[in-house]
């Protein structure tokens, strides 16, 4: 392995990152073929169930790529089961010479096979490559068909004295609009978006990803961790429950509210008492696995960030930061934003809001302390709006 099959594997993940959002379930992958020293072609998986990195980058080769080296940042796939055909007989029929493969495919059924069948075409490998930064890329694949659960990235706003809220809970504008749309880009390429009661209560949230453009097939799911069950009726997430998709995870019994929920288009889903008077995040992730979610965002108040930093179940946390404002939140008990304790991977600037990049290293899915796909996009809108 030298140098240069690290800048080729490196320049195929950053590749691979342009697929965020549109390729879900599926991995991101990333596609390049050099020979004598030049790129030749190079592709990424642009979108669920069309074509794979690897033919895209041979059918985009300015020359024959017999001979060449193709980098590709998952191992190529060789099971026929799904949308689209194989990748490494295509490989092998264009006669590629010599494959760098970032990582293994993590399922179990393919994991291995796609190296084994080149090599038995006579195709060199070299794997892995940069596995760390090529596993973290597919973290949330990772957690989908390792651990049969999404991705949880959590992100909320804060003043610079700290500050989450306002006076007595009441909600505060924090953000500005370059960073609103940041957030409302990023709500677009996640599968569910979930708050805690209060915020509910206080911010009466719409939960939709508003004013970015989105091709997007599958649902974006509204979600709501309601112990108690205490959220009004008015709200207008109950409101639009019949246009947008809403759902109530909650352990209460009071099957009155459950039902008027229901007649509004929620869905109330029950789940076990696992202490503390409450239900488990666990089986709230087992739930929206079941429901083909890939990437959870959730926009929490202090009480669920302690409660997830605690338990270390964010994969993932962005903080927008305000530089100047600061917000006198007398009343409030809860209204500061608790400390991270993870170093940033990377900070962006929108229009003075400065948003920070955290990975947990103690997630099952930490491979890296690289940025994501997601926070090159933002990089991407952050240059736009200088
Ligand atoms: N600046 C930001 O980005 C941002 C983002 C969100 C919210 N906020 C602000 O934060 C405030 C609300 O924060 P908050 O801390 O009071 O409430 P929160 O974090 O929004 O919600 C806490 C509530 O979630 C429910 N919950 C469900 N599962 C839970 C669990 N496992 N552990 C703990 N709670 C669980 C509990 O209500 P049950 O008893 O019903 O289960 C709990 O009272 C609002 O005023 C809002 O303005 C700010």
């Amino acid at each position: 392995m030298s140098k240069v099959d690290h800048t080729y594997i490196r320049r195929a993940i950053r590749l691979a990152m342009t697929g965020r959002g549109d390729v879900e379930p599926n991995p991101m992958v990333g596609c390049v073929i050099a020979k004598d020293g030049r790129i030749i072609g190079e592709g990424y998986h642009a979108k669920f169930g069309e074509a794979h990195a690897e033919p895209t980058a041979l059918a985009a080769c300015s020359e024959s790529p017999a001979g060449a080296t193709a980098y590709v940042t998952l191992e190529p796939c060789c099971h026929t089961n799904k949308k689209t055909p194989p990748c490494v007989p295509r490989l092998i029929d264009a006669k590629i010479a010599r494959v760098v493969i970032g990582c293994l495919d993590p399922t179990p059924e393919v994991n291995g096979k796609g190296v084994a069948m080149l090599r038995q075409a006579g195709v060199e490998v070299v794997a892995p490559c940069l596995e760390a930064q090529a596993k973290q890329l597919i973290a949330p694949f990772i957690a989908r068909v390792i651990h049969h659960r999404p991705y949880v990235t959590m992100k909320w706003a804060q003043s610079a004295n700290g500050q989450v809220a306002g006076e007595m809970g009441r909600a505060v504008r924090i953000t500005n609009g370059a960073s609103d749309r940041v957030i409302h880009e990023l709500r677009a390429r996640c599968d569910a978006i979930a708050v805690g009661t209060n915020t509910v209560i206080n911010d009466d949230p719409l939960l939709t990803a508003r004013g970015v453009e989105s091709s997007r097939d599958r649902p974006l799911l509204r979600v709501v961790l309601s112990n108690s069950l205490k959220i009004p009726t008015r709200s207008r997430l109950f409101q639009t429950a019949r246009e947008h998709p809403l759902i109530v995870y909650t352990a209460s019994t009071d099957s009155q509210k459950a039902r008027e929920l229901a007649d509004a288009g929620v869905e109330v889903v029950n789940l076990p008492v696992r202490g503390e008077n409450r239900f488990s995040f666990t089986d709230v992730l087992q739930d929206l696995h079941r429901r083909e979610v890939t990437h959870l965002l959730v926009e929490p108040g202090p009480t669920l960030t302690r409660y997830f930093l605690a338990r270390g179940q964010a994969d993932r946390v962005w903080v927008f930061r305000s530089p100047k404002q600061i917000i006198d939140a007398q009343g409030f008990k809860t209204s500061y934003a608790p400390e991270i304790g993870y170093p940033p991977v990377g900070e962006l600037n929108f229009d003075g809001d400065v948003l920070n990049e955290y990975l947990n290293p103690t997630s099952t899915v930490f491979y890296a302390h690289v940025q994501s796909a997601d926070f090159q996009k933002a990089q991407g809108s952050s240059a736009a709006a200088v």
